[in-house]
């Protein structure tokens, strides 16, 4: 969830560093901080409560010499935000210094133990045990650093993404994985270490993707040199990065998340290059192809995801019951890693996740695989640990999605989904050949779609404007756009803070109907397609109770709109794909709705974009 960046080369490393903070801001940003080493030799800490140009601001007038440093943009666990626990932090003789992401679990029991031995903590935070174990590792063993560091690691326990720099070795930097990503940057005599690969994309396309409880020895001038904490020797496999600088900027647009708003018909496309034949009617899945088997032979399909892949998941399972019929549950991950779940080896389980890093679906999917599941993973980060620990799967290849708030990762999931369900469908027989053809040819379609209904961005900018001051909002569906009202809602509330809750538009009567008076505005996604009648009816019911309506409905519309204090129209689709339309003005509603209300909608207060940590 934090961000980490470190450099060590010929260049001087703060500017390196800072823009690589910045790139990462989205990951975490409620403090950050950086460590240099000097043209005087010292190894400085700079670090503050706050954001990037925060940090800018305390090391305005310091020296921040130094061809290595490492960085860090913090997102609390443990600790409040403040500039003690802000990241890097000290060893005991301030040799040494450390970054990390992740959780230590057994923090309290070693900074007992640390303390007894006379060791002195500065913060709250469960990341300084770690550089103090190191420190007493050396210390109290007479070792190098180089052997502390798997020594320590092997008592921690928990999730780590961490660096660590030494004052004695101002060309070495030092870097482990434990559950958290890292990412080694290889350049020319110089080398980048980043969380992701936004802030190493600028200056190399050469990576190493550290392998799970790896230690990577980065020594300027040196090859890398990877070990493992049994202290085993590995080869460090350069890969070649396939995202390029301008997919991590802006490119005009005010905020990230606008900008992937617009994506969408780019990305949609992406998502189904390759995959999606009109001209012969069918989809093909290399996933699907080579698994045929395992796959067909499913008696029961399980979707672990969190947060907005979950409600996508949800919309997979519609298709996936309609088109295959096969049995699909749906499940948070963080529920079903913790309930002893009934998990049959005929199971096939799709863990969903944009990031591919989240900790609760990756720990979904080692339970699944001790189960003898197989598993599919439909993830967007290419080499990410939810793919990696996967039997097959299917990227969304959307591109780095930066605005916290999921946008262009939940159409391109819903997406991928519907190819899943769809080729899985043409194996089994369960969709006629016509059928097939209507649909692949419908889905072709999609993207001018969208971008039509993205033409009504300005009129959607006009009437967010008069909810600014709105306190809650109730957003309801039914069948594939129930899980629509999920994430319309989840939309405003991550970057409006207004308090939004969708529902299934029937479950209304059993208690949300108790808040409709004049001041709920209840969003009703109602496009013409199945359950039309049903939602009309649910319209009706509020609008007796004097709530004032925003629908989305099919262009052409008359019934609900005639019902309607305000309607976003979207084009006439398959009912499958309504989804993938009746969000878009969603997002925009909550995009515009968050910018009137003056909030900072690409890194909204305490989420974060990866979660790492459980
Ligand atoms: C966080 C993000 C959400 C995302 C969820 C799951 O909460 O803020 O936007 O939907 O994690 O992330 P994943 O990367 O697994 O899709």
């Amino acid at each position: 969830m934090c961000g980490i960046v470190g450099y060590v080369g010929g260049r001087q490393a703060y500017p390196i560093l800072i823009k690589g903070l910045t790139r990462l801001e989205y990951r975490g940003y409620d403090s950050a901080g950086v460590a240099l080493i000097g043209d005087s030799g010292k190894l400085v800490i700079y670090k503050t409560k706050g954001k990037v140009k925060d940090l800018e601001a305390v090391t305005a007038d310091k020296d921040i010499s130094g061809s290595i440093g490492i960085a860090h943009t913090r997102w609390a666990t443990h600790g409040e935000p403040s500039d003690i626990n802000s990241h890097p932090h000290y060893s005991e003789n301030h040799n040494l210094a450390l970054i990390h992401n992740g959780i230590i679990e057994n923090y309290l029991s070693l900074k007992t133990e640390l303390t007894r031995k006379g060791y002195h903590f500065q913060s709250q935070t469960d990341t300084e045990v770690v550089i103090q174990l190191i420190q007493y590792m050396m210390d109290s063993r007479s070792v190098s650093l180089e052997e502390a560091v798997p020594l320590a690691l092997n008592l921690v326990v928990g999730a780590y993404a961490l660096v660590i720099m030494d004052k004695d070795q101002p060309d070495k930097l030092i870097a482990a994985r434990k559950g958290s990503p890292l990412i080694i940057g290889v350049g020319e005599d110089e080398y980048f270490v980043g969380s992701d690969a936004s802030p190493i994309i600028e200056y190399t396309h050469k990576v190493v993707y550290l392998g799970e409880e790896q230690i990577a020895y980065i020594k300027r001038g040196e090859d890398l040199r990877i070990t493992d904490l049994r202290n085993e020797e590995h080869t460090a496999r350069i890969s070649e990065l396939e995202m390029s600088l301008s997919e991590i900027e802006k490119g005009g647009f005010p905020h990230f998340m606008l900008k992937e708003i617009f994506e969408q018909p780019r990305t949609l496309k992406a998502s189904m290059q390759g995959r999606l034949h009109p001209e012969l009617g069918e989809v093909k899945l290399s996933g699907v192809i080579d698994n045929r088997e395992r796959l067909l032979g499913a008696k029961r399909i399980i979707i672990c995801a969190c947060g907005t892949s979950w409600h996508a998941g949800l919309i997979g399972k519609y298709m996936i019951e309609e088109f295959t019929r096969k049995p699909v549950e749906v499940e948070y991950a963080s529920e079903f890693r913790y309930r002893r779940p009934v998990i049959f080896p005929t199971d096939v389980v799709i863990a969903i996740s944009q990031s591919g890093e989240t900790a609760d679906t990756l720990a979904a999917v080692k339970l699944a695989r001790e189960a003898g599941a197989f598993l599919f993973g439909i993830c967007n980060v290419v080499g990410s640990s939810i793919a990696r620990a996967t039997d097959t799967g299917c990227y969304t290849h959307i591109g780095p999605e930066i605005g916290v708030a999921s946008t262009k990762a939940f159409t391109a999931q819903v997406t991928t989904l519907f190819l899943l369900a769809l080729s899985l469908a043409e194996q089994l027989g369960t969709v006629t050949d016509e059928r097939r053809a209507q649909l692949v040819n419908e889905l072709q379609r999609i993207p001018e779609k969208i971008e039509k209904i993205l033409q009504h961005d300005g009129e959607i900018a006009d009437i967010a404007k008069i909810f600014t001051y709105t306190r809650n909002f109730l957003y309801l569906g039914r069948g594939y756009n129930y899980p629509v009202a999920l994430e319309g809602a989840l939309k405003l509330k991550e970057i409006s803070y207004i308090h939004a809750e969708g529902y299934p538009a029937a479950e209304m009567k059993h208690g949300p109907i108790a808040l409709i008076d004049e001041e709920m505005p209840v969003v009703v996604i109602a496009p013409k397609r199945g359950n039309y009648e049903k939602i009309l009816s649910n319209i009706q019911e509020v609008k007796a109770r004097k709530g004032r309506i925003i629908s989305v409905v099919t262009e052409g519309d008359t019934d609900v709109k005639a019902l309607s204090d305000w309607s976003f129209e979207i084009p006439d689709s398959e009912e499958c794909f309504e989804p993938i339309l009746s969000i878009i003005p969603l997002q925009l509603l909550a995009y515009h709705i968050a910018i009137a209300k003056g909030r900072n909608v690409d890194q909204p207060r305490n989420l974060a974009k990866s979660v790492t940590v459980e």
